[in-house]
């Protein structure tokens, strides 16, 4: 048996031991990290493990569909709950950054997942937690990743409950080698990053349903257009700004788009790929022909000074 496989029968037991007869849930957002712990899981319990994906309208163009169809592949029910207007609604009005990225965590752990938590009774979550959460958690470089103060419950109160993180002692890198093992298909296993706030972290400015349609159709241009480029990342954002341009021989004062494409080891830095002049200019072409968008830019900024995200 090989280590890896090794790894996936330990933590199989970990999990299977630590719930017993009980019930365990699970978010699936359909990122590397949450699938592989609902492969690991459903293996483990099987229906016992409750696992849902949280519509938070925040999702890229047909992300839902394929992640729940992804898993009824492998034999897996996800559960697909849609909390858009919740969402929504927590960050109308907002535009500053922090406050946004607040705004979708509370939403996300204290109302949403904590509801779902306390209507199925389940006693253990099974969160995607690694390594190098629980590493840049220590460091101060991310916020806490405390579940359980984040679902507003307090241990000693709700005795008892435990959050379970079978990848805890692993990097992305060995994620991606026990999905691959456990099943997932490439699209899964080999994913580029996706942040947990989403289509929000890339709308400078308010988030509303027409903003995340603009960033939206611009991001499913930018991942087809540059699907070929093996890289780090490569995203849309909505900026805050207009410009003025001309349409149709009118005067128009447009959405400003910036395409961003990223070579990184670790997202520690990161630096502009030189995408190919061509390619560039039929992604403007695309981009500009989005109502309401006159303007398309590429961002040629390394990290640091910027982040590879806007928000
Ligand atoms: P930044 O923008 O900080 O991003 O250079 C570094 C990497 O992390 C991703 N990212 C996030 N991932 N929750 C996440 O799960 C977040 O709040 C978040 N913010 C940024 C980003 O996509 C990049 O890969």
């Amino acid at each position: 048996m090989s280590d890896w496989e090794g790894f996936i029968e330990q933590q199989t037991a970990f999990i299977r031991d630590a719930v017993g007869e009980g019930l365990a849930i699970n978010a699936l957002s359909g990122g590397v990290d949450s699938s592989v712990v609902t492969v690991l899981g459903h293996r483990a319990i099987g229906d016992r493990l409750k696992t849902v994906f949280i519509d938070n309208a925040l999702m890229r163009e047909g992300e839902p569909e394929f992640v729940v169809e992804a898993f009824a592949a492998l034999g897996i029910p996800v559960e697909r709950i849609d909390a858009r207007s919740e969402f929504l609604g927590a960050l109308a009005g907002l535009t500053d950054p922090e406050e946004k990225r607040q705004a979708v965590t509370s939403t996300f752990y204290r109302d949403v997942f904590g509801r779902l938590v306390r209507q199925t009774g389940a006693r253990f979550l099974l969160h995607g937690t690694i390594l190098t959460d629980i590493e840049e958690t220590v460091a101060g470089i991310k916020r806490q990743h405390n579940i359980l103060a984040q679902l507003g419950i307090d241990p000693e109160q709700q005795y008892g409950y435990r959050v379970l993180e079978p990848l805890d002692t692993l990097r992305k890198d060995g994620v991606r080698e026990v999905g691959r093992r456990l099943g997932l298909p490439r699209q899964i296993t080999d994913r580029m990053p996706f942040p947990g706030p989403a289509l929000a972290t890339r709308i400078v400015g308010e988030v509303t349903p027409e903003r995340l349609a603009t960033v939206r159709a611009a991001t499913a241009i930018v991942e087809e257009e540059l699907a070929e480029i093996e890289t780090f990342q490569y995203l849309a954002v909505l900026l805050q700004d207009k410009a003025t341009g001309i349409r149709d021989g009118r005067r128009e004062y447009g959405e400003i788009i910036v395409v961003r494409c990223v070579d990184s080891v670790d997202a520690r830095e990161a630096t502009a790929v030189e995408v190919p002049w061509p390619k560039l200019h039929r992604i403007c072409q695309r981009i500009t022909s989005l109502d309401g968008v006159n303007r398309c830019l590429y961002d040629l900024t390394p990290k640091p000074p910027a982040t590879i995200e806007y928000v």
